[in-house]
């Protein structure tokens, strides 16, 4: 694939949208590799993402994920995972290059905390009692970033490997 916006998809979102499930369906079915930012991050550090909150604080985290970011983000035929975060970061827009297709997969407060709880508390930003608060006026805060994303797709009503297709439906029509 030549076309403008087909040398790699970003997928943008909130917490639990379904950014890796459906980033590692997509690319398969592409051939092409899969890099989730907090993976590297993990992979790199040897510390999961909670510990990296909790011992080194957010900021450090924020600081090493802009460093994988800003690396990776250079690959073509890759399908990349952001954090949740990520897009809400001075700068983070600035590394995706215009041949980058963006994807906002869009879910909304109660069931991105349905499904994170499901997954375990993996998420330092979704814990505690005030959860569902917490999580909403993130969302609010978070959303003009998430929009700055090329495509928008509802992740609440389609499974992972529906919105793989959508994708790839999306990249044929692209020029
Ligand atoms: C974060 C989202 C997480 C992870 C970290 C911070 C956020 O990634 O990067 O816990 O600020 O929204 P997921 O979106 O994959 O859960």
């Amino acid at each position: 694939m030549n076309g403008e916006i087909r040398d790699r998809v970003l997928l943008v979102g909130f917490m639990a949208s379904g950014k890796s499930s459906v980033g590692k369906e997509l690319a398969s079915r592409l051939g092409w590799d899969f890099v989730d930012f907090d993976t590297l991050i993990e992979s790199r550090t040897g510390k999961t993402v909670a510990r990296i909150f909790s011992e080194d604080g957010e900021e450090e985290f924020r600081r090493l994920e802009s460093e994988v970011a800003k690396e990776s983000l250079v690959r073509r035929d890759t399908v990349f995972a952001s954090g949740g975060g990520w897009p809400a970061q001075p700068k983070s827009w600035t590394m995706v290059a215009e041949d980058t297709m963006s994807i906002w997969l869009q879910v909304s407060p109660l069931e991105a905390l349905r499904r994170a709880s499901k997954e375990g508390l993996t998420r330092p930003l979704l814990g505690g009692a005030d959860a569902m608060d917490r999580a909403t006026a993130l969302l609010l805060a978070r959303e003009a970033f998430y929009r700055r994303a090329r495509y928008t797709l509802d992740s609440e009503r389609h499974t992972p490997p529906e919105l793989a297709d959508k994708i790839v439906k999306l990249m044929e029509g692209a020029t």
